[in-house]
């Protein structure tokens, strides 16, 4: 599905936002828990247990102000390769998170889903991630969708992979596979209009990367952590400044 806008009354949004041009689908690239944590002498995974609590207030922001889907990028398939003390704090990080948020966002009517290799979570992990899904499917609030042990090139390859054995299997055409069958295989509705990524760093990062193609992108010297309600503001103000034009003079395709 592709996101949209619902123009609804929000008493909390800024008055300096127009509420009928903001960004359907929010996508994040969390990044700097580590240096803030570091900066304080601090442990890194106190890093990490700050980032969530700014998770949860931007979550519960987006959902404020009329945003309809927010993407966060929580865990990468290149992140199994930080030590092992991290990453088993992370897994446990988001088991717990799950654990505390599930009963509230669904009442919120949060709509959970999730992007990655599930089956490459800690069972634990995955009971947890299958629960959400299960519990919150039918709800018609804000999309939050987390990407964990996700990685957009396996996801473009494994896309591949689907649509060659249905020309193997004789199910479809070779003539068939244009950008529109292949991009609603890899749940291009999923596309952006708006990625942040914090911390300074300016990369994508093996993140939704057929999805990105025309978002705006917008980056920030701001650590996540510190990436609070002002900071999603002055992006959101940027982004209403921007002018889309996919390609063409002016317009949505
Ligand atoms: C990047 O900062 C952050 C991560 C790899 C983890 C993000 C996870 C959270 C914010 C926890 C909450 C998530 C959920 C879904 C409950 P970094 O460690 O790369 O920071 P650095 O670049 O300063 O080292």
């Amino acid at each position: 599905m592709t996101y949209t806008t619902t123009i609804q009354p929000v008493s909390s949004l800024p008055v300096e936002l127009d509420p009928s041009r903001l960004p359907a689908h929010l996508a994040i690239i969390m990044d700097g828990n580590g240096r803030w944590a570091e900066q304080r002498k601090m442990p890194r995974t106190v890093g990490h247990a700050q980032g969530a609590r700014t998770l949860k207030n931007i979550l519960t922001c987006c959902d404020e102000w009329g945003i309809s889907a927010l993407t966060v990028y929580a865990f990468s398939t290149e992140n199994w390769r930080r030590p092992l003390d991290e990453v088993n704090y992370l897994m446990s990080l988001f088991e717990r998170m799950l654990a505390q948020e599930l009963e509230a966002m669904h009442d919120r009517g949060v709509k959970l889903q999730f992007l990655g290799d599930l089956t490459g979570l800690p069972i634990s992990v995955e009971r947890a991630v299958r629960k959400a899904i299960e519990l919150t499917q039918h709800n018609r609030g804000i999309a939050f969708n987390v990407a964990m042990n996700y990685g957009s090139r396996s996801e473009i390859v494994e896309t591949c992979r689907i649509l060659a054995a249905r020309v193997q299997a004789g199910q479809l055409e070779l003539g068939e596979i244009d950008e529109v069958t292949f991009g609603r295989e890899l749940s291009d509705g999923l596309a952006p209009d708006l990625l942040i990524r914090t911390s300074g760093e300016m990369r994508l990062s093996n993140f939704l990367l057929w999805q990105l193609a025309y978002t705006e992108l917008y980056f920030t010297d701001t650590l996540w952590v510190d990436f609070d309600r002002a900071a999603l503001l002055k992006a959101l103000l940027e982004y209403q400044g921007r002018q889309r034009r996919f390609g063409g003079l002016g317009g949505a395709v």
